[in-house]
């Protein structure tokens, strides 16, 4: 049928423009709720050379997803001018170490697109003695900046196979979360959203540790228990930094604690340290390549959590970091 030109644009109006920034697994798997909700979708990478060359191959195979991904995403190489337009939403799925980057760029490029963080994890400042999460290290470089966070159980893998997700979008006006959700939700793909974006982040950070101590459990029932004291720990530190109950028993915190345990890096990271094997050791021998999201982690925020959190309060959590820092076997009973 043809389309009148009032309808033809209409249809321009509602389609949306969203900018992926990290070609990784995430970003990449982020792809496919995206454009099947109809959105006109970019992908850019600017770090990683094969992530580069995957995403500007003509099939788009990735060699993470083990996948093709979808022919209507667009590959654009990463500059600083490519974040100076205008978007419905920009989207950062770079890992932790991407983040100073990625904020000085969006300082330079003067942003004007609502940002959503995909990243996990959290910033220590030595000066300050201070934890930050991302949106809070970003807005110290950038006061105005609309920023939300997207968290939840996903696996990028599943993701890209369609499999049913369910992940959190937080920003203080729920309003601006909604008009996110609207964006990328599909079938596969169903989204909440929560105010509590401190909460979030936290707990979306801290079960990356939670894994790899549940992991560490030398049976199934001494993995659940760890699991239940687990889940008590980041009640008390989600609590402790202003954040809700509510959002650690949610999808940020249980329901993503439960994924990173059932299956993960971090997980089986910790069951190398279950079995007796220092850290050094075990990535050595089993896992020199991978990267352990949870052992970053611990090593950005032990100096506050040693000195400025009660240990009794979190035993599990004082015991691995000190495992990892120290090098030494990790002992929970
Ligand atoms: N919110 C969610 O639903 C969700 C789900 C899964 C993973 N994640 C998070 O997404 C992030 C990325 O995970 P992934 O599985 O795609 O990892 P990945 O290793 O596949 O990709 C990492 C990305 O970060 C970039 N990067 C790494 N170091 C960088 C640096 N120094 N400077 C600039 N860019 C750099 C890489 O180039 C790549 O784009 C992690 O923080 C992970 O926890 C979020």
């Amino acid at each position: 049928m043809v389309k009148s030109n009032e309808e033809k644009i209409r249809i321009y109006q509602l389609v949306k423009e969203i900018l992926i920034i990290g070609g990784g697994a995430m970003g990449s798997a982020f792809t496919f709720p995206c454009i099947d909700n109809k959105n006109k979708v970019i992908i850019t990478e600017p770090y990683n050379k094969v992530f580069i060359k995957n995403l500007s191959s003509n099939n788009k195979y990735h060699s993470s997803l083990k996948k093709n991904l979808p022919s209507k995403l667009k590959y654009k190489k990463y500059s600083t001018n490519l974040l100076k337009k205008k978007y419905d939403l920009v989207v950062v799925a770079l890992s932790l170490s991407g983040i100073k980057f990625i904020s000085e760029e969006f300082k330079q490029s003067k942003i004007k697109s609502p940002v959503l963080i995909l990243t996990k994890g959290l910033k220590y400042d030595r000066k300050k003695e201070k934890i930050y999460t991302i949106s809070e290290d970003i807005k110290k470089n950038i006061k105005n900046i609309n920023i939300s966070v997207l968290k939840g159980p996903c696996l990028a893998k599943e993701l890209s196979n369609k499999k049913q997700t369910s992940v959190v979008v937080a920003n203080k006006n729920i309003k601006t979360a909604k008009n996110i959700c609207k964006m990328i939700s599909t079938k596969y793909y169903i989204t909440e959203t929560s105010k509590d974006i401190i909460g979030i982040e936290i707990c979306s950070a801290i079960k990356n540790i939670y894994s790899m101590i549940i992991g560490a459990g030398d049976s199934l029932n001494m993995s659940s228990s760890l699991f239940k004291k687990s889940i008590n720990e980041m009640i008390y530190i989600t609590k402790y930094f202003k954040g809700k109950i509510e959002t650690a028993l949610g999808l940020a915190g249980v329901g993503d604690l439960y994924v990173s345990a059932a299956g993960g890096r971090n997980s089986k990271m910790g069951g190398y340290l279950g079995q007796g094997y220092t850290f050094n050791n075990a990535k050595r021998k089993f896992m020199p390549n991978e990267t352990v999201e949870g052992e970053q982690l611990a090593r950005e925020i032990a100096p506050f959590i040693l000195k400025k959190i009660q240990q009794k309060k979190i035993p599990l959590m004082t015991k691995l970091i000190k495992s990892i820092i120290y090098n030494k076997k990790l002992i929970l009973n």
